[in-house]
């Protein structure tokens, strides 16, 4: 073998953790983070959600000390979820400022103060009784144009329990003008709208559905979320909620469209998020609990590769967990 063969070393800069570290290309950080979390109306005790072990429906009291400890360990946003305890055709918990979500507003604002970013997702599924995002017509379609008019009161309502941001999950067409409006004629100028420009009609929910108990009476979300057989228009999407004055953007689920994640990332410019959904938590902690797969080792490889997509913010159920690990390592 010739001296100078290999010519190129790639290797030198893989040999001991520190050149690692060094020449490490990308970095998760606890503040950019964002844990998702369900509260549930009319329970005493926590309840497990049996598809996504680690996660529970909290009650009040149980919500309040977890976004404590997600706050202590760094992490960038909490995003609330709310499971009232009735439910009807028009969502009337979603917007009402006694219902669980607003009342869990208003013990974090209170508690926590700046100290990490208090957001709510913003959709009908998890209040009306048949489970679907929004307003029904007499033939059982989703109604649009009445739906964006609910749409609108629950931002100004959760707004007025203290959310910075509110993030509107529902997909459809012009939900995101809709609360911008209503958000600026309640004087809420400043509450920041972060859109689910780009979320598919994925599997990957599955879980979801029992943890916010929102699964479809009938039929699917198919005529509102997008075909995962598209990209561009993906793009359209985010562009027209750009347009209609989101501050963030994001792709969900994450893990499965890391290619839409890079192709938003290098189209706009404005933080972009990416929503590590049920699934994805799921199948990881199920291989785990099978000793099919390392768990920590996984779960911070799913995460960077989120990052290196090009993932500003990143959406994770795991979040205090990797956030006190960056924090400690
Ligand atoms: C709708 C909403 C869903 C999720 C977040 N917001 C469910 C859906 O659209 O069917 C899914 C999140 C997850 O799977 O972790 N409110």
């Amino acid at each position: 073998m010739s001296a100078q063969f290999p010519v190129a070393r790639p290797r030198r800069l893989r040999r001991t953790p520190a050149l690692r570290r060094l020449a490490a290309e990308h970095r998760l950080a606890p503040a950019d983070l964002v844990l998702p979390m369900f509260v549930k109306e009319g329970v005493t005790e926590p309840q497990p959600v049996p598809s996504m072990p680690g996660v529970v429906q909290y009650t009040r009291d149980s919500l309040r000390k977890a976004a404590h400890e997600a706050a202590e360990a760094g992490v960038g946003g909490l995003i609330l979820f709310g499971v009232p305890a009735v439910k009807d055709a028009t969502g009337s918990a979603a917007d009402d400022p006694a219902g669980i979500v607003q009342l869990a507003l208003r013990d974090l604002a209170s508690d926590l103060g700046d100290a990490v970013v208090v957001m709510t997702d913003l959709c009908l599924d998890e209040y009306t009784d048949h489970g679907h995002c929004g307003l029904l017509t007499p033939g059982g379609e989703i109604d649009n144009d009445a739906t964006l008019e609910r749409y609108a009161s629950i931002a100004v309502a959760q707004a007025d329990a203290g959310a910075a941001v509110v993030a509107p999950s529902g997909m459809m067409d012009g939900q995101v003008g809709a609360i911008r409006s209503a958000l600026d004629a309640a004087g809420y100028r400043d509450v920041a709208i972060l859109a689910y420009s780009a979320k598919y009609a994925s599997a990957y929910y599955g879980p979801f559905r029992d943890a916010a108990e929102c699964a479809p009476q009938f039929g699917d979300r198919s005529s509102h979320q997008q075909d995962p057989a598209n990209a561009e228009e993906a793009l359209r999407e985010v562009l027209l909620d750009l347009d209609e004055g989101a501050d963030m953007v994001m792709v969900k689920p994450a893990g499965p469209y890391l290619d839409i994640v890079r192709r938003v990332r290098d189209a706009v410019r404005v933080p972009v998020a990416a929503y590590q959904v049920s699934g994805e938590y799921a199948m990881i902690e199920a291989a785990a609990e099978k000793g099919w797969l390392d768990r920590e080792r996984t779960i911070d490889e799913s995460l960077i590769a989120i990052r290196r997509a090009g993932a500003d913010i990143i959406l994770t159920y795991w979040a205090t967990e990797v956030a006190r690990r960056l924090r400690d390592r």
